[in-house]
C-alpha cells in the first residue's frame, strides 16, 4: 500500500476540506469567524480525515464580494486577524500533517487596491494599462456588450478619466489586464509571497476569465435565455472568457509552484468537460486540479451521472487527475438540492469515486440552505437580482457546532442567521450517533484512506439504469470495492452483466447493511448506497 500511494501525491491522495472563514468559527466574539477560530477547530477536521484545508479568502477587503474583492493581496484582514495568526494557522495545520490551500482571485481586485486607484487617478497613470480601460463607442455607451455575472453592464463609467473600465463581477472589482507583463509579475509575485511562507497550493478564482478577447468582440446572444435566469446568461461569452492565451497564464503560474516542493493549483472554471480538460495544460503543466462541477448541476439521475462520469474519466489527459466537487459556497447545499437522504448517497458517491474530493464546510453534518429573509440578504448576487433567488447568503451560515445560543459559532449575534434546527442537527449530536451525517462522512474518509483501490485505483463502471448506478474501483494487487448507489428512493435490483460478483459489505449508507453479503441480483432499498469489498 505504502509503495503504491508513494508514487501519489499529497493533493491526489487527501481529502480537501473547503472552509468559508466568516462562518466557521468566531473567536473573538464579533459574529463572524476567524483564522484562531479555524485553528481550534483544526482537531475536528484531523477527527474527521481531512488533511487538505481550503480557505476562502482571508485578505484585507472591502467586502463588497465578501473578500473576492481583495484591496492587499499580502495582509490579513483584521476581521479574521493578523499575518501573526496566519503564520501560527499554518504552523498548526503543519503541526498535525495537514496542507493549506489559500484562495489566490488573480482576475480582478477591489475597487479600492491601491494599484486600481493610481490606475483611475488619470490616462498617463503608468497604472492605468494595469486595468481595462476603453473609450465609449461615439453615442457614449459601453465599447461593447458584455455582461457582469452579478446583473448588468460589465463595464463602468469613471467621469474624471472619461473612460469605462471592465468589470466581470461588481463594479467594486475591476479585472486586470493579464495581457500587462508587470500585472503578470506582480501576480506571481503574490504566489511567491505566500509560498514562501510554505502555504501548500492555491485555488484560483475564476481561472478562465483571465484573458479577453484582444478585439473586444461582442458577445453572441442566447437564444435559449429564459427570464428566470441571471441576467448574465442572456449573453454566450465567447469573448470575454476561455481565450486561448489564457493557457500561457496558466502555465506561468504553474512554472512558478514547480520552482517549489509539492505544490498545487486548483483552478476555478464552470466549463464543459472538453473546453475544462485544457486547463490541464499541455504536457499536464497547467491546473493540477482543474475543478470539476458537474455533480453540482447534473440532474440527480443515476444514468445521467454514470454516463458523465464515463465521460470525463474517457476526456482525461492520460497524466490529468480526476477530482468531484458536490457544493461551494456560490451554491445550493447538496442537500438541499438532493434532500437529505439523498446526500448520504451523494456523500458515498464523492468519497468513492476515483480523483480528489472536496468538502464544502458543513456538509458532514448534512447543514441544509437557511432561508434568509430578504430585509437580510447579504450577497451581492442576491441583491442585484432580488427577483431571481439567487442570493448565496443560504449555503454560507454559520457552522452547527454544538446546541449553545449560537450554534458554539460565536457569543454574539452571528453575521447570518443560523438555522433554526441548529440545535438538533450539529456536530456534537452528530459524533456519537452510529446514523448520523457525520459518522457516515467519517467512516467513508477513513476507508477511502485505509484502502488503496478506493484512493488510488482504476474506475469501472458495471452497471446503470434510471435508478442506480454501480462501479468497481480497483487497485492492483488489492481487494476491489463495488460501489452500489441507489439514487431513487424506491427499491432496485441490480443483476451485474457480467455475471455475479461476491463480497461482503463494509460500509453502507445505513449499518444495518453492513457485514452482509451480496446475491447475484443486489437489491437495495430507497436511497441506500453499499460498498461492496469483492472477493473474487
Ligand atoms: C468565484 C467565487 O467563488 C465567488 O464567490 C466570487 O463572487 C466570484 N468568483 C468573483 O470573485
Amino acid at each position: 500500500m505504502e509503495e503504491q500511494q508513494q508514487q501519489h501525491l499529497w493533493w491526489q491522495t487527501d481529502v480537501i476540506y473547503q472552509i468559508y472563514p466568516r462562518s466557521y468559527q468566531d473567536s473573538n466574539g464579533d459574529g463572524i469567524g476567524d483564522l484562531q477560530g479555524v485553528i481550534q477547530r483544526l482537531d475536528h477536521l484531523k477527527w474527521l480525515g481531512i488533511n487538505a484545508v481550503w480557505l476562502s479568502p482571508i485578505y484585507p477587503s472591502p467586502m463588497a464580494d465578501f473578500g473576492y474583492d481583495i484591496a492587499d493581496y499580502t495582509g490579513i484582514h483584521p476581521l479574521f486577524g493578523s499575518l501573526d495568526d496566519f503564520d501560527q494557522l499554518l504552523n498548526e495545520i503543519h503541526s498535525r500533517g495537514m496542507k493549506l490551500i489559500l484562495d489566490l482571485v488573480p482576475n480582478h481586485t477591489s475597487d479600492q487596491h491601491p494599484w486600481f486607484l493610481e490606475s483611475r487617478s488619470s490616462r498617463d497613470n503608468p497604472k492605468r494599462d494595469w486595468y481595462i480601460w476603453k473609450d465609449p463607442l461615439p453615442d457614449g455607451l459601453p465599447p461593447n456588450n458584455w455582461l457582469s455575472v452579478f446583473g448588468g453592464s460589465g463595464w463602468e463609467w469613471d467621469d474624471q478619466t472619461q473612460q469605462y473600465y471592465y468589470h466581470a463581477f461588481l463594479r467594486e472589482q475591476p479585472d486586470l489586464n493579464w495581457r500587462n507583463p508587470e500585472v503578470q509579475q506582480a501576480m506571481l509575485d503574490v504566489m511567491r509571497f505566500w509560498l514562501d511562507k510554505g502555504v501548500d497550493g492555491f485555488r484560483v478564482d475564476v481561472m478562465w476569465h483571465m484573458i479577453k478577447d484582444s478585439q473586444f468582440r461582442d458577445n453572441p446572444v442566447n437564444p435559449d435565455y429564459q427570464s428566470h435566469m441571471a441576467t448574465y446568461e442572456q449573453l454566450y461569452p465567447v469573448y470575454s472568457t476561455d481565450q486561448a492565451e489564457v493557457h500561457d497564464i496558466v502555465r506561468q503560474m504553474r512554472d512558478v509552484l514547480d520552482q517549489y516542493d509539492e505544490r498545487m493549483m486548483i483552478g476555478e472554471i464552470y466549463l464543459p468537460i472538453q473546453k475544462l480538460m485544457m486547463y490541464y495544460g499541455i504536457d499536464g503543466k497547467g491546473a493540477h486540479l482543474p475543478f470539476n462541477f458537474q455533480l453540482l448541476s447534473l440532474s440527480w439521475d443515476a444514468q445521467l451521472i454514470a454516463g458523465a462520469i464515463d465521460q470525463y474519466e474517457a476526456a482525461l489527459p492520460p497524466t490529468g487527475w480526476p477530482n468531484w466537487v458536490l457544493g461551494n459556497h456560490d451554491q445550493p447545499r447538496i442537500t438541499s438540492r438532493v434532500g437529505v437522504q439523498q446526500a448520504r448517497v451523494a456523500a458515498m458517491l464523492l468519497l468513492t469515486l476515483r480523483g480528489t474530493p472536496t468538502i464544502y464546510y458543513g456538509d458532514e453534518i448534512g447543514m441544509r440552505d437557511v432561508p434568509i429573509p430578504f430585509e437580510e440578504v447579504q450577497d451581492p448576487q442576491g441583491l442585484n437580482m432580488p427577483d431571481k433567488n439567487l442570493s448565496r447568503d443560504p449555503s454560507r451560515t454559520p457552522m452547527q457546532w454544538d446546541n449553545s445560543e449560537h450554534a458554539g459559532f460565536t457569543t454574539a449575534k452571528p453575521w447570518l442567521r443560523l438555522a433554526r434546527n441548529f440545535a438538533r442537527e450539529n456536530v456534537l449530536a452528530q459524533k456519537n450517533d452510529p446514523f448520523s451525517m457525520l459518522t457516515l462522512y467519517r467512516r467513508l474518509i477513513e476507508l477511502r484512506q485505509q484502502e488503496p483501490s478506493l484512493m488510488i485505483g482504476n474506475y469501472v463502471p458495471v452497471h446503470s439504469d434510471n435508478q442506480v448506478m454501480a462501479f468497481i474501483r480497483q487497485a492492483e494487487g488489492h481487494p476491489g470495492f463495488l460501489i452500489v448507489l441507489n439514487l431513487s428512493h424506491r427499491p432496485c435490483y441490480v443483476k451485474p452483466k457480467h455475471g455475479p460478483l461476491k463480497g461482503t459489505i463494509v460500509l453502507a449508507t445505513y449499518p444495518e447493511l453492513e457485514g452482509g453479503t451480496i446475491e447475484e441480483t443486489i437489491s437495495l432499498a430507497g436511497d441506500e448506497g453499499i460498498i461492496v469489498r469483492l472477493s473474487s
